[in-house]
Parts: C-alpha cells; sequence; structure tokens
C-alpha cells in the first residue's frame, strides 16, 4: 500500500490533507527523513532503498504513528455517554483517540452499552474480529452488576436458569442465565449472547427495574484485572487477547 492510503486509512486526513503533511516533510521515518506519498508501506525488507516501510518506521511530527490495522482496545465506559459515531451529547469516541473515528475501516465498538451503562467495552478496526467476538458461535460470557430499584422477588435466579424465558416481543426463549444475589436489591449476572437492552429487560421480566448496570467482564477478560479508571482505555495485551480467545 502506498504511504498516502495507508496515512488516510488510519485517520490522518483526506487524500489532499496528507499530501499537504507529507508535503511539509512532517512525514517522515525514523531518522527524521522525510517520506513521498507514494512510499511503500508494508511489513517485510525495512529499509527505504527496497521502498517498504515497516509501520514502526513511519512518524509523524516525529511521533510513531497510531496503532496499525489490526487492534484491539478496552475503554472503561462510564454512564452518560453513546456507543455511537454522531448522537447529540458525549460519545465513547470523545474518550479514545480523534482518528480512531476517522480511520477506514472505523474503529467500532464490539456490540454495545446503553449510555446509562458503565463497564468494559472492547474496541477493534478489524471486521473478522468483530464477528467473532460478537458471533454466538465463538461465545463470549458477559457479567453484569446489576443494582435494583427494589428487593429481589427471589424467583430470578430460578427463572433466569430456566432458558424458557420469553422476553416482550420477541419469539424465541433467552438461553439460561447464571444470577449470584449480591445483596438486597444487587446481584450479578452472567449472560450468554446479547440481545437489546437485555438485562434491563429481564429485570422488567420480574416486576423489577435496574438502577445501576455496570459490565465487569468479557470472557476470561475482567475490568478488575485490567485495572482501568473510569474513562479510561488502553490497548490490549498478546496475552490479554489470549486470554478471550481462551475463553471462546
Ligand atoms: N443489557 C442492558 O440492558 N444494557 C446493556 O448495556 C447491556 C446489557
Amino acid at each position: 500500500m502506498k504511504l498516502r492510503q495507508y496515512l488516510q486509512s488510519l485517520g490522518y486526513g483526506t487524500r489532499r490533507e496528507v499530501e499537504a503533511l507529507v508535503a511539509e516533510g512532517r512525514i517522515t521515518d525514523a531518522e527524521r527523513e522525510a517520506l513521498y506519498v507514494d512510499d511503500e508501506v508494508g511489513e517485510g525488507a525495512p529499509s527505504r532503498g527496497g521502498h517498504r516501510l515497516p509501520h514502526a518506521a513511519i512518524r509523524f511530527d516525529g511521533e510513531v504513528l497510531d496503532a496499525p490495522p489490526g487492534l484491539l482496545a478496552v475503554l472503561h465506559k462510564p454512564v452518560g455517554v453513546t456507543c455511537s459515531t454522531k448522537d447529540p451529547g458525549r460519545l465513547v469516541y470523545d474518550l479514545l483517540p480523534p482518528r480512531w473515528k476517522a480511520r477506514d475501516p472505523i474503529v467500532s465498538p464490539v456490540g454495545r452499552l446503553d449510555k446509562d451503562t458503565s463497564g468494559l467495552l472492547l474496541f477493534t478496526d478489524d471486521g473478522q474480529l468483530l464477528h467473532r467476538l460478537t458471533s454466538p458461535k465463538y461465545h463470549q460470557p458477559k457479567v453484569y452488576r446489576a443494582t435494583l430499584a427494589e428487593d429481589l422477588r427471589g424467583n430470578e435466579a430460578a427463572l433466569f436458569a430456566a432458558g424458557t424465558l420469553m422476553l416482550e416481543g420477541e419469539h424465541k426463549p433467552l438461553l439460561p442465565a447464571e444470577f449470584e444475589v449480591l445483596g438486597p436489591r444487587e446481584a450479578r449476572l452472567t449472560l450468554h449472547e446479547g440481545r437489546y437492552h437485555q438485562v434491563r429487560r429481564m429485570f422488567a421480566a420480574t416486576g423489577n427495574a435496574v438502577a445501576t448496570l455496570h459490565r465487569e467482564a468479557i470472557g476470561g477478560l475482567t475490568l478488575e484485572a485490567l485495572g482501568l479508571a473510569e474513562g479510561a482505555w488502553r490497548m490490549l495485551t498478546a496475552s490479554e487477547r489470549a486470554a478471550l480467545s481462551a475463553s471462546a
């Protein structure tokens, strides 16, 4: 791929903007030598003589580029931000590097969390990985902690484990889910599928209402082990990626 196209795909600007950055000498190699829009980018022979620049050799204003394609990041989503690129109000993208939503392919959330739900949210620009992480076939259990508006009814564990619970407006019963009581109005719920507003609708089916909802874990990844403060994000390490695939 040509450097022009590569920088565009990473969100550094339109064709013209990228050409301007290159013309201004702001795109260089590690030795601060200016690069050209037609230089070839790709892993392989690292020498410029061979005209194949590995990602790691390219600099923008002296800084290494944003993550190469195939990124997988995790955000501790706070309450009050939306999983969208353009809703009014605060967006998850406001918490991520600004170029991520200009990338092609875009960096997308892996599934969604409601505006009023906090917790672990993955992001990737890799379509295959996105499919794998959301497909029921590769199943990733999702763990939620909920506080309720009223005391638990006492029948939730049996109801949610039954595999017969039908949500309003749906035709297929929910898969069995694990339920753990944490307090009179607090519980942990592990889901094996992801339907629209699923946790809120499951508690609504018991005549209760969710007051707060937080996703603690996806597969083998827990927010606690990741140690991320609310609103913070980071790339997953190779071993964290492996923990996720191992749990699939
Ligand atoms: N269930 C919900 O109701 N909301 C979420 O954000 C996730 C699961």
